[in-house]
């Protein structure tokens, strides 16, 4: 269950689904379920690679913010990520995300070596999947959730991140049936 976002939150996340087509955003039931996983299992400190108009880090930003946590996310579009900052900022969330402006490879690559995650949402590029993989996992607590959007939609682009997860012993992987298909995964060691 969805705890009641205030009017104003409520109404720019309406807004944005109208545009949603345009703005390449996941589906409010993906949302949702982001949401919820976030919430349920009280992470602290996210990262989001693909902020688009920041539809989707409304709701991780609420649910970080619930749990007294905070998130990071990344978009190398600068009209973008300049819109997102508005909508984060309209929906009270400005404060628990930090936005990371770049090309997603580089900027993960320059994550301080101490830095840990746990929780990722991967919804970019999706040829790259594979390569953001490769490059959080180090920053995955044990115990944290590992997620990709559009792996059904988008089946061939994906091959080799799913590959490359499904055969990684540190991971539990599953391929949830949402709107494009969610890859979630709780690395376990
Ligand atoms: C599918 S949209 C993200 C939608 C967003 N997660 C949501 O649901 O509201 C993908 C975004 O990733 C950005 N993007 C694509 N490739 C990227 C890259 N290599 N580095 C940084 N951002 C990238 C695009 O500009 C686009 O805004």
């Amino acid at each position: 269950m969805i705890e009641k976002f205030d009017n104003i939150t409520q109404e720019v996340l309406y807004s944005l689904e109208k545009t949603q087509r345009d703005f390449w955003n996941i589906s409010r039931q993906t949302a949702e379920f982001l949401y919820n996983t976030v919430r349920n299992e009280g992470f602290i400190s996210g990262i989001e690679v693909g902020t688009s108009n920041g539809y989707s880090g409304i709701w991780l930003g609420k649910a970080f913010k619930a749990n007294g946590g905070k998130m990071r996310t990344i978009e190398f579009y600068e009209k973008r990520y300049s819109i997102a900052q508005s909508n984060y900022e309209k929906c009270d969330v400005a404060d628990v995300i930090k936005i990371c402006p770049g090309e997603a490879i580089k900027v993960l690559e320059y994550l301080p070596e101490d830095l840990k995650f746990d929780f990722a949402f991967v919804d970019a590029n999706k040829r790259e999947s594979v390569d953001y993989f490769r490059l959080i996992h180090p920053h995955l607590k044990v115990g944290g959730i590992y997620t990709c959007d559009n792996v059904l939609s988008h089946k061939e682009k994906v091959k080799t991140y799913i590959d490359a997860i499904n055969a990684h012993p540190d991971y539990i992987h599953t391929i949830l049936d949402l709107p494009a298909g969610l890859s979630f995964a709780r690395k376990i060691r």
